[in-house]
């Protein structure tokens, strides 16, 4: 029978549906370990992946279909993928996908509160201030008064972190404002630049230290010529775990540098920010309390689904003068002593943002995060101490956070960077890990990044093992 309302199921109809989608959801989480670590091509071959591909472009029908068989066709879709949410995922940064957050997130999609303007739901705002406070004054160590944004991640967050320090600091006269960043700043702080109208060529690049670091001295040089030449120096990007290697820039270097020559300090602390939990995060990312802006990804290293990250400031009013802006249809929504979240960013309509983060904080408790970010940093020390008891390779750098990265030794680069090349493929072929790759200082590099809140002992251990025997 048809029904009247067809996009409003009665109650047993939600329920069921519900069920459907949660027994699959707690049977693929039950299942991740025994996951290929990467099925793109794995079962189905190149040919059937075409085919899926072309069979999923179909456009929607006019009518429905049954729940149960889209659901199957999602499964294959999600199926022909890198197993990101499996504890053998040690590529780029892995995120995780805690299942608290996600049920979070079911919540806040079902009440749908506007996350964008507090009056609407001001006690919604109230507990995404908790998490932001925590964050800025907890976790970077930034001082009363401090307080940001949540995005959907990082790239977002440096975004309007460079949309603050360029309003703040050049007005609107922004083509002679240079900036400051190293080879090994994210590349979404370059993009971010040229999206806020910064020219490529204001774009400095201050040379690293071999150990990767960025070289202030060189910095402070590039910074006097600048002034000299005529241009203004406005802004300097630190990283607080890079990409590629986990290495973290002298902070309170760069800070006292930024302080002298009156820069915004940004500090893009996506990767490295949440490891300040620990003892040992809390020693070596010193410094980022100095900063007038910190990005941090909760979908990185609180280990949250894709599409949370955070943007803390020293001072919320530079943010709200950056990003400001209403119109008449706003005028009935009162104000209150609490943020809207849409002038500080430059998204209006959003969701809350605050439950999927408040959530696993408060079911599982900090101390929780602590511990496992603890054993993510024993259990890298565990991997960078076996690479580099492995003749063959070359593990050059000692990890400041959870990325080992290593090469196949070789007289020859050239032979070195085809050998490195070769060794990813036979440890990413046996399905059980995956690792990826990048260049550093012109030469193939491997990185094993542990991150993921389902990677333990175990399978740092079998990622090993297939890097050390896989010759
Ligand atoms: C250091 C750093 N900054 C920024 C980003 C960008 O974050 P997102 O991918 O959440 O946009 C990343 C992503 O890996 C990163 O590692």
């Amino acid at each position: 029978m048809e029904r009247e309302h067809p996009l409003e199921p009665d109650r047993a109809e939600m329920l069921a549906q519900g069920r459907l989608v949660l027994d699959r959801l707690v049977d693929f989480v039950d299942q991740l370990p025994q996951r290929p670590a990467n099925d793109l091509t794995g079962r189905l071959g190149k040919p059937a992946l075409r085919d899926l591909v072309d069979e999923l472009s179909a456009p929607p029908p006019e009518h429905g279909h049954d729940l149960v068989e889209l659901l199957a066709r999602m499964d294959r879709a999600v199926d022909a993928a890198l197993e990101t949410a499996g504890p053998g995922y040690f590529a780029y940064i892995p995120g995780g996908g805690l299942y608290s957050s996600a049920l979070a997130s079911f919540y806040t999609q079902v009440v749908n509160r506007y996350g964008s303007v507090a009056a609407t739901a001001p006690a919604l705002t109230a507990l995404e201030e908790s998490v932001l406070h925590w964050i800025a004054r907890e976790v970077c160590g930034l001082p009363a008064g401090s307080g940001g944004l949540l995005t959907t991640g990082g790239s977002m967050a440096n975004l309007s972190a460079i949309v603050a320090a360029r309003h703040d600091k050049l007005g609107e006269q922004i083509a002679d404002g240079t900036m400051y960043v190293t080879a090994y700043a994210h590349h979404s702080v370059a993009k971010a630049a040229r999206i806020v109208g910064i020219a490529a060529q204001r774009i400095r690049v201050v040379p690293s230290t071999p150990d990767l670091r960025m070289d202030v001295a060189a910095a402070g040089e590039m910074i006097a010529a600048d002034r000299a030449a005529g241009l203004r120096p406005f802004l300097i990007v630190a990283s607080a775990g890079t990409t590629d290697t986990g290495t973290i820039d002298p902070l309170p270097d760069v800070a006292r540098l930024a302080d002298a020559e009156k820069l915004w300090f940004h500090v893009d602390a996506a990767y490295g920010g949440f490891f300040r939990l620990t003892e040992r995060g809390r020693q070596r990312l010193a410094g980022m309390e100095l900063a007038d802006s910190v990005t941090l990804d909760p979908h990185k290293t609180l280990f949250l689904p894709f599409g949370t990250g955070a943007l803390v400031v020293r001072e919320p009013a530079r943010l709200a003068a950056a990003h400001g802006g209403t119109g008449g249809y706003l005028q009935d929504l009162g104000e209150l002593e609490l943020p809207d979240y849409a002038h500080l960013g430059p998204e209006l309509s959003h969701e809350v943002r605050g439950l999927r983060v408040w959530l696993p904080l408060h079911l599982h408790g900090v101390a929780a995060f602590r511990a496992a970010l603890d054993e993510k940093l024993d259990l890298t020390e565990r991997a960078f101490a076996a690479l580099r008891r492995a003749p063959d390779l070359d593990v050059p750098w000692q990890p400041d956070l959870t990325t080992v990265a290593f090469r196949v030794r070789a007289t020859d680069p050239a032979d070195g960077d085809a050998n490195t090349r070769a060794l990813l493929a036979r440890v990413n072929a046996s399905n059980r890990v995956y690792l990826s790759s990048t260049v550093i200082d012109g030469r193939q590099t491997l990185r094993l990044t542990v991150v993921a809140h389902r990677s333990h002992a175990s399978q740092v251990d079998e990622a090993i093992d297939l890097i050390t025997n896989a010759g």
